[in-house]
């Protein structure tokens, strides 16, 4: 295997996209993506089990366009990667038996990874950044997860510092636009109508953000109760035969939520004496919660790093940067002794690495799915962790 520049095809599916990306040590040869959002836009949110057969079926169309962008042949990759988790459960599994299945059938290397830290991982592959110092503070927000990692070394050691106690920061959006009837997902949306609204006008909660909850709360996240107080407000005026001020609604909630992403980043940052946070996730697509954390981290001293949104969103670039950096790192390939675990650790970078788990080293073969190859058809059959439904 070239350990120098290794050429790795990704597979992500965790969620509702479906992605392909290759890479080359830490060039970005191709990075497709097929989404299912579409399709659970009826539903206000992503549905399990129409993502996972939208994966199916976008997996073979999917790795062939990718194949083509980055103009090379299966036969070249020197090994293949996967998601094995945090996610959807029964999603996951689409993306595992594939993994597998190629594998095994290219008789390639396998590395199974963590996709919190793939988000991380994405960075690497910004052209225009310069390389990633370490230790840095990373804050990542999407539809599925909200979380603060401290990242000293991507390959070996990343903690997690708070998460979210109950709904991810995309998934408020995505409530809140249904509440202001507003179409799904809701983070652009509510961008949109926010624009023209008062960010003061309404003061919303934030969750977890009081003197009592910094000893046991300092960096998780709660949005529920501030969904709850924005439907309670709207159902109040409503009441009241009153107008729904929805810019100023939207803007007021929308404020809420950066402050308290970008506080609590920050204060990480002061805490563990980290003058860098890197952002992640689909959220970082909304302009408010760039330009506040451009503004107050530039206050604290903090450099920023944003990559480009394409990295952000979830893909299967990321991935294979991910693995890339673990084999440039000289880690060996995963066992196949791994499976989707929808609440894999962000500890556990790479799962069940060769010679580690095979001495039955603890927690490594989390769930097992045994994935076998049926006619050309990836079938996969499965015992996971608990939480199947959480997303990532
Ligand atoms: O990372 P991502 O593409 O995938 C999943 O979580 O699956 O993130 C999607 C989430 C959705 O909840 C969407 O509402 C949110 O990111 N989002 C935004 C914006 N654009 C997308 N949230 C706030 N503002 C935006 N402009
Ligand atoms: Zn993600």
């Amino acid at each position: 295997m070239n350990r120098t520049e290794p050429l790795v095809l990704g597979i992500e599916t965790s969620c509702d996209e479906t992605g392909i990306g290759i890479v080359r040590g830490r060039t970005l040869l191709s990075n497709t993506i097929a989404s299912s959002m579409d399709e659970h836009a009826r539903y206000g949110g992503v549905v399990p089990e129409i993502a996972a057969r939208a994966h199916l079926e976008a997996m073979q169309p999917a790795i062939n366009a990718a194949l083509g962008e980055a103009g090379i042949a299966l036969a070249d990759l020197d090994a293949v990667a996967v998601t094995s988790g945090p996610g959807l459960a029964g999603a996951l599994m689409v993306g595992v038996g594939a993994a597998k299945a190629l594998a095994v059938a290219l008789d390639k290397p396998l590395y199974a990874v963590n996709h919190l830290v793939g988000h991380v991982g994405a960075d690497v592959l910004d052209p225009d950044a310069p390389p990633l110092e370490y230790p840095t503070i990373a804050l990542l927000v999407s539809g599925g997860h909200t979380a603060l990692l401290l990242v000293r070394d991507l390959v070996s050691d990343v903690e997690l510092l708070g998460e979210t106690v109950d709904d991810a920061a995309g998934e408020a959006f995505d409530k809140v636009a249904r509440v202001l009837g507003l179409p799904y997902p809701g983070g652009p949306e509510i961008d949109r109508v926010a624009a023209s609204g008062d960010p003061k006008a309404i003061r919303f909660p934030r969750g977890l953000s009081l003197p009592k909850d910094m000893a046991r709360h300092r960096y998780d996240f709660s949005f529920s109760g501030l969904k709850t107080a924005v439907a309670r407000w709207v159902e109040q005026r409503t009441d009241a035969g009153e107008p729904v001020p929805v810019a100023d609604v939207a803007a007021s909630f929308r404020e809420a939520v950066v402050d308290v992403l970008v506080t609590k980043a920050l204060a990480a940052c002061a805490q563990y004496d980290v003058p860098r946070l890197l952002l992640g996730g689909g959220v970082i697509a909304n302009r408010r919660l760039r330009d506040v954390a451009a503004e107050r981290a530039s206050a604290a001293g903090v450099t920023l790093r944003v990559p480009p949104l394409s990295l952000c969103t979830d893909n299967g670039a990321m991935i294979a940067a991910l693995a890339a950096e673990l084999i440039m790192a000289g880690r060996e390939p995963s066992t196949l002794n791994f499976g989707a675990d929808s609440t894999l650790p962000v500890t556990e970078i790479q799962v069940a690495e060769r010679g580690v788990s095979e001495g039955g080293a603890g927690g490594v073969a989390r769930g097992v799915v045994v994935g076998s190859v049926v006619g050309g058809v990836v079938a996969g059959s499965a015992a996971t962790g608990p939480g199947q439904v959480s997303r990532a």
